[in-house]
């Protein structure tokens, strides 16, 4: 039977469209940004992947996020398990003819075998051994390789960052002919600068494109699931569409709320959401995200959150209550960053600091300093 979990929205178009722009720039990945949970990671793997096989290229996604410590080391290691999976398939008779192609077309690009010797154990050094498991993969599967690097602007926070993205730009420009790249990140600044470290400016490097947030279909696919549910009740796409605004068009948070409406036999979204920012397991989240922050930073939040400009006389004024004693714009703006690279923060629609979660805004905003002592 069909739940609501099952409801998913298919963008073939949007994938087949990202595509045919990695085709016409060789060398140059697409870098897609949109806030976390809108999205992204879904469409890398129900929507681009499976274009891209159709297409005849070869996937292969990395999470920079979760190998955080060693982002070169998964990337490659994402290769060559790419690489283990063409040389020794998974089913019987092998999903692919072993014959070795020279020269391949995939919308209208052609496969051009780099040099790198294949017999030769992989190259200890990071930086070559990506350049050769490219080559040996493209080889192998007699295709390009895609590659989809989930949250790049992870390598902004790794020390050799700035190493790493210069010898992925190096290997990105000399295989064009058989790799191609896509890119997600849901920190647009974080993401600019770090393109940007490469030595010239990040447009020269990426296409940085804005990740559409799902549509009125989404929302309609949940109303009818409710409807079917629900034999003399609805939810009004009105309804839905503001609520799904005013959470930061999160699908899965979304789903969460019809979900709660639903087994409660309610159709009130607005009151939905009222309940869900009072939920224990919200509340307790949220906390979570707080826990680690000092009082400063909290305060910080808070103010941000109620709408206050960061570096403003009455900020400031607000802040020093947490302090006791007037902070430095200095500080403010370390602190900012500070949160800003734990993904508190983000640019708001006008350049100006924004809580990142409006959830976790509205959730702040009926909060007082005093009760974010003790989150
Ligand atoms: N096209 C979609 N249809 C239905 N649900 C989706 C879709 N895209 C995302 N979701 C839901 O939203 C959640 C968050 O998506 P995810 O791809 O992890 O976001 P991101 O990678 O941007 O942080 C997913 O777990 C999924 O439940
Ligand atoms: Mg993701």
């Amino acid at each position: 039977m069909k739940t609501f979990d099952d409801i998913e929205v298919r963008r073939p178009a949007l994938a087949k469209s990202y595509l045919a722009l990695i085709d016409a720039q060789p060398g140059r990945p697409l870098a897609m940004f949109a806030p976390r949970r809108v999205g992204k990671t879904h469409f890398l793997d129900h929507d681009l992947a499976p274009a891209a096989r159709r297409a005849k290229w070869l996937p292969v996604y990395a999470d920079l996020w979760l190998q955080k410590s060693a982002p070169l080391a998964a990337i490659n290691h994402a290769l060559e398990e790419a690489l283990d999976e063409v040389n020794v398939p998974a089913g019987a008779l092998g999903r692919l003819a072993k014959t070795p192609v020279k020269k391949l077309g995939a919308l209208g690009a052609s496969l051009d075998l780099g040099d790198a010797p294949s017999r030769r154990p992989l190259p200890a050094a990071p930086e070559l051994r990506l350049d050769t498991l490219v080559v040996r993969l493209a080889e192998a599967a007699g295709r390009p390789v895609l590659l989809m690097l989930d949250e790049i602007q992870a390598l902004g926070d790794v020390p050799d960052g700035e190493r790493i993205i210069a010898s992925l730009r190096a290997v990105l420009h000399k295989r064009r002919d058989i790799l191609k790249s896509v890119f997600t990140g849901s920190s647009q600044e974080a993401m600019v600068r770090m393109l940007s470290t490469a030595g010239s400016p990040m447009y020269q490097f990426a296409q940085l494109l804005d990740f559409p947030v799902l549509g009125d279909d989404y929302l309609q696919a949940l109303a009818d699931h409710f409807a079917t549910v629900h034999a003399r009740k609805s939810l009004k796409l009105p309804d839905l569409q503001r609520v799904f605004a005013r959470i930061g068009h999160k699908p899965g948070l979304m789903r969460d709320l019809v979900k709660a409406l639903s087994a409660e036999g309610q159709t009130d979204v607005d009151a939905g959401v009222k309940r869900f920012l009072q939920d224990g397991r919200q509340v307790a989240g949220w906390s979570a995200l707080l826990q680690p922050l000092d009082l400063f930073e909290r305060a910080l939040l808070l103010v941000i959150a109620q709408g206050l400009p960061p570096m403003g006389r009455d900020t400031l004024d607000r802040l020093a209550q947490a302090q006791g004693g007037r902070p430095t714009v200095a500080k403010v703006r370390a602190a900012i960053e500070r949160l800003r690279r734990a993904g508190l923060l983000a640019r708001g629609g006008n350049g100006s600091t924004a809580i990142d979660d409006p959830l976790f805004a509205e959730y702040l905003q009926g909060r007082t300093l005093e009760q974010l002592r003790a989150p």
